[in-house]
């Protein structure tokens, strides 16, 4: 592999001096998994998003799971979300028996549309049992109308705010809104422990049950199970039968460093999503994101106008490759992977608009780390390959 390379990653998180002397601090502590760094990461994460209790976990897929589970979610029961996700928010829900039932996205943004979800709720009435709306790239969900179909039919939200941290409505912040939310520490996320999720809620139901069930059942944690405060500490009882989902002392401590630094890295987003904004409109091909301060910017989108140019998506994405400069694509629809295709029949033209959307949309990069050069860059290739593959009018007759 040729290391001296000038190819831009789709991703890099940004770790500094602070968060290797975190981490080395819990190296040297004599603790390694879940304790005091996983508590103060928790009551800090919980006084950042102002809700009452934050608990950490392994992953967002974890929380997503057990945050259906303390809703009550079982065999059978239908939930509400949008096909335009990653696997995870719809594998949990089949993980309790439960089955997801998608409805399309918006026309105008790649978030679940609420008007379906009204229309899902009636048609479905007795069998919906949680709504799970997904701040797709970070940009924030219709809250205020989903808030409302839930204070109405009385069916929670769980949001998916795995791509949505730091994003301040004047609600509040997003993930912390519904009954539960769940932010991803992965390691493209906007703030990372390497793996590692949060789940957040003002439900003190929700809050015991999930505290049980992501270690083992215990009704105790390791860190009172094996920090010898009291006599009694290697005696335990199992009272459910509970999951291994719990964040180590070297995650959390990653963790407490990236959360100062949220807004910082947060900030730094926006400027690269703002100067894509800017310096891209005058391309008649694209489709670009609106200007938001409702936006993590984990994710920056555009969309290719098939009619204005000869090339399609995936040959757009080949050639920014061949200029070494890393893309993705959010999302394939859950609906057209095999899986969900076979078990549910869904046919590609279920979800028009996640469809019409996923065979246009690229994703560019953008993180703290990419820098002002190198998104110069970016933008000069895209431009040069629509300029190279524009369809004229000639084109268009033939
Ligand atoms: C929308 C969404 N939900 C949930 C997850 C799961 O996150 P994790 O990798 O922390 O389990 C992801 C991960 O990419 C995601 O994109």
């Amino acid at each position: 592999m040729n290391l001296n390379t000038d190819f831009i990653p789709f991703s890099r998180p940004s770790m500094g001096k602070e968060e290797e002397k975190a981490v080395i601090g819990v190296l040297r502590s004599g603790w390694l998994t879940t304790g005091s760094e996983a508590k103060s990461f928790e009551n800090e994460f919980a006084s950042y998003v102002n809700v009452k209790h934050a608990l950490s976990l392994s992953s967002a897929t974890a929380g997503l799971h057990l945050g259906l589970e303390a809703l009550n979610i079982r065999m059978e029961d239908l939930v509400i979300t949008s096909p335009y996700t990653f696997v995870a928010t719809a594998e949990t829900i089949r993980y309790l028996g439960a089955h997801p039932l998608f409805v399309d996205i918006e026309k105008d943004s790649f978030n679940i549309d609420p008007c379906l979800i009204e229309k899902a709720i009636k048609e479905n009435k007795e069998r919906v049992k949680a709504i799970v709306p997904v701040h797709v790239g970070g940009h924030s969900c219709r809250m205020k109308e989903i808030l409302s179909l839930s204070a109405h039919s009385k069916i929670p939200v769980l949001e998916d705010a795995a791509h949505a941290f730091p994003v301040k409505t004047e609600m509040g912040y997003i993930g912390a809104l519904g009954d539960v939310g769940v932010y991803s520490f992965y390691a493209t996320k906007p703030i990372t422990t390497g793996e590692g999720g949060m789940l957040v809620t003002n439900r003190e139901d929700v809050a015991k049950r999930v505290s049980v069930m992501r270690l083992h059942g215990f009704n105790k944690d390791a860190w009172d199970r094996y920090l010898h405060t009291n006599r009694e500490s290697w005696k335990y009882d199992i009272i459910e039968a509970g999951y291994k989902y719990n964040l180590s002392d070297i995650a959390a401590a990653l963790g407490r460093v990236q959360l100062r630094r949220a807004e910082e890295l947060r900030k730094k987003r926006e400027k690269i999503a703002y100067k894509y904004i800017s310096s891209l409109a005058e391309c008649d091909f694209l489709i670009l994101p609106p200007q938001s301060k409702e936006h993590s910017w984990h994710l920056f989108i555009i969309q290719l106008k098939e009619d204005k140019l000869k090339i399609g998506r995936d040959a757009f994405i080949e050639k920014l490759t061949e200029a070494k400069i890393g893309t993705s694509v959010h999302y394939i629809p859950l609906h057209v992977m095999s899986y969900y295709k076979s078990h549910y029949g869904f046919k590609p033209g279920d979800f028009p608009r996640a469809l019409k959307k996923y065979s246009s949309a690229i994703s560019l990069p953008i993180y703290a780390e990419l820098t002002e050069e190198q998104t110069e860059r970016i933008i000069r290739v895209i431009k040069e390959i629509g300029e190279h593959n524009y369809r004229s009018k000639y084109d268009l007759q033939h």
